[in-house]
């Protein structure tokens, strides 16, 4: 039974007034007279964690979002029992307990705004049908209140008005209204009268979202089981409410290998090898980046998972190598479906050892995938993901795969009306055995993690690479992901954006869409457009289902050939920015891509703008979304930006028209800002680089910018060997000042930059590298300013003349 009306409802119960108090070092009992107790964490100064229950006890507390490395600690508890409410203080919030009714008010420690009050509060409702509660929450919505987040949502960025479910679902060809789809990540982001607050409803039964839509001053969140369980986050930045959730949740276990980071081709399937050969060499001969080839269920025999079908694929381990000696890493698919067959050893082994999912009365779940009927293993249980890890022993160590692909994980099942597991299911879940109504969301992502355990172990001394279609909460930390089969269409493109950004928001941002879509096929300008896009996400890959014609750079017709091979250049040529962002990602969780609203909460024009983001800390873009255009309006946050393509200076903080044809794009880049480059390669590793360009852009006043470099892949970098080197830009009306300070133990391969300086306003008379007069002659001044200096500078003084006009 799905409740739609969650208050209306006559059957909601609500906590009746507080009668006991409780203090358990950060943790608060507060029990009502009808036993409902509130246990309040306070996580950190600006995190707080509410859990209750209805029967006067808890559950035994686990989570698979929540990760142990999480950052705990608070600086200052302080707790009043007042005449009227229990008022907690920490150095960032104040929260109030009313003791009539538990309702919760929690508002700004320092200057008492309220950011986030109950309206109903905690309500609930028995479950007579399957045990336990429907449990609910519904909040104050302030006027002008906007909301983001929740994942991959199709819809507009902004959640305001709508009502959304989480339910993993396999959505072929979804739309923009389709809910709920593959993932099912219940964080959302509240930001009202400048401040910016998380929640996290850690609840893994399905749930509901309604922003304001039911009732327009009221935002609620249910389930249909479980307990309500949730984590409120403070900011007041939206930065820091998304980061303190992917700290929650989980930053990625390790940087991506920089391959991973390139250009990947995948299509529903190429083979045989020969197929798989002739698109590798082609993307070679003509000189179009790409790093990564996929093999779909086709390269498997009857769709069996770690087999090969020996007529297509005769010997893989040589194909594997071949293609990685012209720089392709291979990427296979893996399901969960398990053929039934009794003479395939991995369904043998899944039976033997009672590692399948079983239905409530014990018989096996059976259900049709790709290979017919299959039993699925029951990745909630340790002992099967141990055992499921080392089945990629072979794939990975001795064939040499380098990255798994891992689909159908909601889990799918094909010809039953519901499209997954029927209820009853039971699963493992830790030692805390359940139906699949709890399991059902984080089915896919422990499948993920079990994959990323063999990959870890089997790619080691590398860095393992695995891509999931299913997610909850916290999946970010073990594997990347894509946006599942959407359509070749141009609503499509705006929906991958959205989704892109979304993700970021959501804590996890290392995702892409299908460029060019799944299903039907896109014509060339359409796809030209997409890559255009897709070379801002941080998964950048072309998959299309194959049965509408082909998807290459080639495959549509010369003039895109051109253009896509443009774009994907600037993609490796920014690889070392992006690679910094990632850094940055895995280090302190913050978003790779930045929706405007996050990038500036205090303009209200980016609180529902959709299309523009900001790629990494300074580079700018927006995506062109409509058939025949020669441009389009966009919004420019304040400040001063350069178009990236003209150099030329525009003020933001206004809607403009930016010209872009279909070889161009609106580009932008922050002022101040010094933009690492590599030169094209082929594929990551292809060169060996010996200067990165830096590509300064002049500002009057100061701006940081940050390098960030390491072997590319293993894990030195953990062990301080890498090199971080903080860059600070000062300029003045006839100067312009860099200073470097660097960090780590890394020896970059790259000895030099070359500087190049964009939009300086002054003709250059003399140069200082640390302190030493320069040769000017050095200087180039062929349209770009430049000058190649040493990489261990400490401070490279520009001097110059005022004339220019
Ligand atoms: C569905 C996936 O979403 C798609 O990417 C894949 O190509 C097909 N399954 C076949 O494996």
């Amino acid at each position: 039974m799905i409740v739609n009306t969650e208050l209306e409802n006559k059957g909601n119960l609500f906590p009746s007034k507080i009668i006991n108090f409780k203090k358990d070092v950060d943790k608060l009992y507060f029990t009502a007279e009808n036993d409902v107790i509130l246990e309040l964490t306070v996580v950190r100064d600006s995190l707080l964690r509410f859990r209750y229950t209805t029967v006067g006890n808890f559950d035994n507390d686990f989570s698979y979002a929540i990760t142990k490395y999480a950052s705990s600690g608070y600086n200052k508890l302080v707790i009043e029992d007042k005449k009227e409410l229990f008022e907690i203080t920490t150095s960032k919030l104040r929260c109030e307990i009313l003791k009539s009714n538990m309702s919760v008010s929690i508002y700004d420690a320092k200057d008492g705004t309220l950011i986030n009050q109950d309206e109903g509060g905690f309500h609930w409702e028995e479950s007579y049908q399957h045990g336990g509660n429907i449990v609910k929450m519904s909040k104050t919505s302030n006027d002008g209140e906007s909301y983001y987040g929740l994942g991959d949502k199709p819809n507009h960025l902004n959640l305001k008005g709508k009502r959304y479910s989480n339910w993993a679902t396999d959505s072929y060809a979804y739309g923009k209204d389709t809910d709920p789809i593959y993932k099912a990540i219940p964080f959302y982001t509240g930001l009202h009268h400048g401040k910016a607050y998380g929640i996290f409803f850690d609840n893994t039964f399905r749930s509901t979202f309604d922003f304001a839509h039911e009732r327009r001053n009221v935002t609620s969140f249910w389930a249909q089981g479980g307990e309500m369980n949730y984590y409120f986050f403070y900011g007041p930045k939206m930065n820091d409410v998304v980061e303190s959730y992917t700290d929650l949740t989980g930053k990625p276990h390790q940087l991506p290998p920089l391959w991973a980071l390139g250009f990947h081709q995948c299509k529903w399937s190429y083979y045989p090898e020969n197929k798989v050969k002739e698109i590798t060499s082609t993307f070679r001969e003509l000189k179009i980046p790409c790093d990564a080839i996929y093999l779909d269920i086709d390269y498997m025999d009857g769709f069996r998972c770690f087999t090969w079908n020996k007529e297509y694929f005769p010997d893989p381990k040589r194909m594997v190598k071949e293609l990685l000696d012209d720089g392709f890493k291979t990427v296979a698919i893996i399901d969960p479906g398990i053929k039934i067959d009794k003479d395939y050893s991995v369904f043998k082994e899944g039976l033997e050892n009672d590692y399948f999912c079983k239905r409530a009365d014990g018989d096996y779940m059976k259900g049709k995938v790709w290979p017919g009927e299959c039993y699925f293993p029951d990745y909630t249980n340790p002992e099967v993901r141990e055992w499921w890890s080392g089945l990629f022993q072979e794939l990975i160590e001795d064939i040499g795969v380098k990255g798994v692909w891992n689909d159908m994980n909601e889990p799918a099942v094909m010809e039953v009306p519901n499209k997954t597991f029927p209820d009853d299911v039971r699963h493992d879940y830790d030692g805390n055995p359940c139906s699949h109504r709890k399991a059902h969301n984080i089915y896919g992502m422990q499948m993920a993690r079990a994959t990323y355990q063999g990959l870890k172990k089997y790619s080691y001394p590398k860095r393992p690479f695995v891509i999931t279609r299913s997610a909850y909460s916290g999946t970010q930390r073990y594997t990347s992901t894509w946006t599942g089969d959407n359509v070749a269409s141009w609503e499509h493109l705006w929906i991958a954006n959205m989704q892109a950004q979304r993700m970021a928001m959501s804590g996890f941002s290392f995702a892409g869409s299908d460029i060019g879509g799944f299903a039907e096929q896109p014509q060339g300008e359409l796809f030209t457009r997409w890559i255009q896009l897709g070379i801002f996400h941080p998964f950048f890959r072309v998959h299309s289902s194959g049965d509408h014609g082909d998807q290459e750079p080639w495959a549509f017709d010369e003039e895109v050939t051109d253009i896509v091979r443009k774009f994907i250049e600037i993609r490796y040529q920014l690889l070392p920015y992006l690679y910094t962002s990632f850094w940055n990602y895995v280090d302190h969780g913050t978003p790779i891509l930045k929706s405007l609203v996050l990038y500036d909460q205090d303009d209200s024009q980016t609180h529902y703008r959709t299309d523009e983001f900001v790629f990494g800390e300074q580079i700018l873009a927006c995506p062109i979304l409509e058939p025949n255009a020669k441009g389009r309006r966009m919004y420019l946050p304040q400040g001063l930006w350069y178009n990236f393509w003209t150099d030329d200076i525009i003020k933001g903080g206004k809607e403009m028209w930016v010209e872009a044809d279909i070889d161009s794009m609106p580009i932008f880049v922050k002022e101040g800002a010094i933009i690492p480059k590599y030169p094209i390669q082929q594929y990551v590793g292809e060169k060996e680089i010996t200067e990165i360009t830096l590509d300064v852009y002049y500002k009057e006043g100061k701006e940081e910018s940050e390098l960030y470099s390491d072997a590319n892949d293993g894990y030195d970098y953990t062990k301080g060997r890498y090199s971080l080197r903080n860059f600070t830009l000062r300029g003045k009306s006839n100067e312009l000042i860099i200073n470097q300070y660097k960090e780590g133990k890394f020896v970059t391969p790259y000895e030099t930059f070359n500087v190049q300086f964009h939009g300086l306003p002054f003709d250059v008379v003399e140069v200082q590298l640390d302190n030493e007069k320069i040769n000017i002659e050095s200087l180039k001044v062929n349209g770009v300013t430049s000058i190649v200096v040493d990489k261990n500078f400490s401070e490279l003084h520009i001097l110059g003349i005022t004339s220019k006009t």
